[in-house]
């Protein structure tokens, strides 16, 4: 199977986790792409969803789904959504979309985190994929010296201006084998508005479509 079957796969495979008549979470990406398509395909109702990003908002809103704004809902059930990157404790690099700070915002109004994601993306160690971080423009230099410091590469991605009206900074040669603690530190530093490591509120569960099918991966106890 293609890399994009295998999201055709998972995108499908992410319906059983949504609940008629709910508010749904829902992500940003080619992978999100596939469950909203199939979400409409279904005719299964749901009564809206929050979306991470203008893109997913557009493509949502063409297909007759009605968004809600984060600040209309108290909690979601469910967010479903995919990663660059996810460990074999669920924890994840995200934001090759540029989305990460809207993604962790509905994330945190969600009581489980559904992420969808073809085999590629399992690793053992995260950072092989180069680390997105929004940042404040005026603080791009000096974050990129602080990821030098710690051995690592970080160039401003080209043309990209988030929905938000930030930066991102793409940060190569780390290898973050302590997820939690490298989020905590690195949302410390100033002009940095979210780190794409989601390790802090990670995935609950990983549907990762394979060749020989969906597995689901649990990390509730992990
Ligand atoms: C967007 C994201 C995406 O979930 C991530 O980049 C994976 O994308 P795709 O499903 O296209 O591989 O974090 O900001």
């Amino acid at each position: 199977m293609t890399q994009d079957e295998l999201k055709t796969l998972v995108g499908q495979a992410a319906l059983q986790y949504v609940t008629p008549g709910s508010i749904v979470g829902v992500g940003t990406g080619s992978t999100v792409d596939k469950f909203i398509d199939a979400l409409a395909a279904s005719g299964v109702q749901i009564a809206g969803a929050v979306s991470s990003s203008v893109r997913s908002t557009e493509r949502m809103q063409a297909l007759g789904i009605k968004i809600l704004e984060a600040a209309e809902v108290d909690s979601l059930k469910v967010y479903i959504d995919g990663a660059d990157e996810i460990d074999e404790a669920g924890h994840m690099v995200k934001g090759g979309g540029a989305a990460l700070t809207r993604e962790k915002i509905v994330a945190d109004l969600a009581e489980r985190f559904v992420c969808i994601a073809d085999e590629s993306k399992l690793v053992k160690v995260l950072g092989a994929f180069p680390l997105p971080v929004e940042v404040i423009p005026m603080a791009a230099a000096q974050i990129a010296r602080r990821f030098a410091a710690l051995g690592a590469a970080a160039t401003l991605r080209a043309g990209c201006v988030t929905d938000n009206g930030c930066h991102i900074l793409d940060v190569r040669g780390l290898q973050i084998t302590d997820p939690q603690a490298f989020e905590r530190d690195v949302n410390q530093w100033p002009g940095v508005v979210t780190v794409g490591v989601f390790a802090r509120n990670k995935a609950a569960v990983c549907l990762l479509g394979t060749s020989s099918g969906v597995k689901t991966l649990d990390f509730s106890r992990a």
